[in-house]
């Protein structure tokens, strides 16, 4: 009776834990889909296919590729359009994560865990001096690992 209590309490405990954790990871998509619309699509294109004659990456189908590796996912916070449209860490944390969810199609990673607003202040001090060489290095690396990156 005892041990059943203990697993009992165990099990209630690891619930609470996941479901505050999924909370946590939790982010406003209206608001990402606004700063979306706002800030992003203009140069990305309302579906995310961007324009490849103005050197504009499609995100779509193709943006999680980059969550398979560390760099590749701070890179979705680093990049100019992002860094220049002003956002607090959690709107651009959350606006990185709309379009993810919204355009990553067959390159959404399974385990995919939404950025966090921690990560994109992270990530954005973290900026690298040289963004373009930043994202060469990252696509060659994909490229190798087999992902169809664009
Ligand atoms: C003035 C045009 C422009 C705007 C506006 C813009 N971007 Fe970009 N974006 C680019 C270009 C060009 C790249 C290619 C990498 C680079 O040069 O930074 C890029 C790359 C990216 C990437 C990585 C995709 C890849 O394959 O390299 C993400 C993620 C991204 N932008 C997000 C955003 C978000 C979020 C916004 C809005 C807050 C935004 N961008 C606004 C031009 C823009």
């Amino acid at each position: 009776m005892v041990m059943c209590l203990v697993r009992f309490l165990f099990v209630a405990g690891l619930s609470v834990l996941c479901a505050a954790q999924a909370w946590a990871q939790r982010y406003d998509a209206e608001q990402g889909r606004f700063d979306y619309v706002l800030h992003c699509s203009g140069c990305h294109a309302p579906d995310g296919s961007g324009v490849s004659s103005g050197g504009i990456p499609p995100v779509k189908d193709q943006i999680g590729y980059f969550l398979t590796l560390p760099e590749g996912r701070a890179f979705l916070m680093q990049v100019s359009g992002l860094l220049g449209a002003g956002l607090t860490d959690e709107r651009a944390a959350g606006v990185t994560n709309w379009m993810i969810e919204q355009f990553a199609g067959p390159s959404m990673p399974k385990d995919f865990l939404p950025i966090s607003a921690e990560e994109a202040r992270r990530y954005r001090l973290a900026k690298p001096a040289d963004i373009v060489g930043t994202r060469d290095a990252i696509a060659a690396r994909l490229i190798e690992a087999g992902y169809p990156i664009k």
